[in-house]
């Protein structure tokens, strides 16, 4: 594959969809042809796939129930959007993959990390993202951000605050065991800082 695929990470009002607008408008200065996207979500079906899990009371799904639809949202996402604009030379940037069903059905919901691997592996083979941003940010902060978005959808952010304190911890773990791999972002600071640490963070890995 040609092009490079990019992924932003984190618990929930981290701040990373305005972050990927910042970071697709500057790769488009640099004439760099930008697909911004979504998980769940980002082709047809896995919007539709994005409204079975998002939407309804928590207890909606069991954990591998939700494992699946992820996967199956992914594995449409892959094979009809990423793969066809990566071979095109595309960047793609997406909001959330695999590391979020590490992080919200393996350490959130319980589902042991091993069987998700092996999903994942089935499923994405060994298809993983050249880099990934991983925003850290106070869990209280964070959910009060995402608690005042008008139309908020979101059933995770019903779950109780322990499961989002479990999240955080996740998500620096997974930066942890993947540091060619992954880079934390601080998300404490203005939306101009973050937005200027990420595109350090992706001018320093493929050397803009
Ligand atoms: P968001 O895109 O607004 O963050 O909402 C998507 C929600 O879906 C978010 O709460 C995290 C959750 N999610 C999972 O639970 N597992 C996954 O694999 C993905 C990609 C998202």
């Amino acid at each position: 594959m040609t092009g490079r695929f990019i992924t932003l990470e984190g618990g929930e009002g981290t701040g990373k969809s305005t972050q990927i607008k910042r970071l697709a408008k500057a790769l488009e200065a640099k004439s760099v042809k930008v697909l911004a996207t979504r998980e769940p979500g980002g082709s047809p079906g896995a919007e539709q796939i994005r409204k079975l899990m998002v939407e309804g009371e928590p207890g909606r799904w069991d954990a591998i129930t939700e494992t699946l639809l992820a996967y199956a949202a992914r594995a449409d996402h892959v094979s009809r959007t990423i793969g066809p604009a990566l071979l095109e030379g595309s960047w793609v940037i997406s909001d959330r993959f695999n590391d979020s069903t590490f992080a919200y059905q393996g350490a959130g919901r319980g589902v042991d990390r091993e069987t998700i691997r092996r999903i994942d592996s089935a499923v994405l083979d060994d298809f993983q993202p050249d880099l990934t941003l991983i925003l850290d940010l106070d869990v209280s902060i964070g959910l009060s951000r995402a608690n005042g978005r008008p139309g908020s959808e979101n059933r995770f952010e019903k779950f109780g605050g322990d499961f989002h304190e479990k999240l955080r911890q996740a998500f620096l773990d997974i930066a942890k065991r993947n540091p060619d791999r992954c880079r934390v972002i601080d998300a404490s600071g203005s939306e101009d800082q973050v937005a200027e640490a990420i595109f350090a963070a992706v001018s320093r890995r493929f050397d803009l």
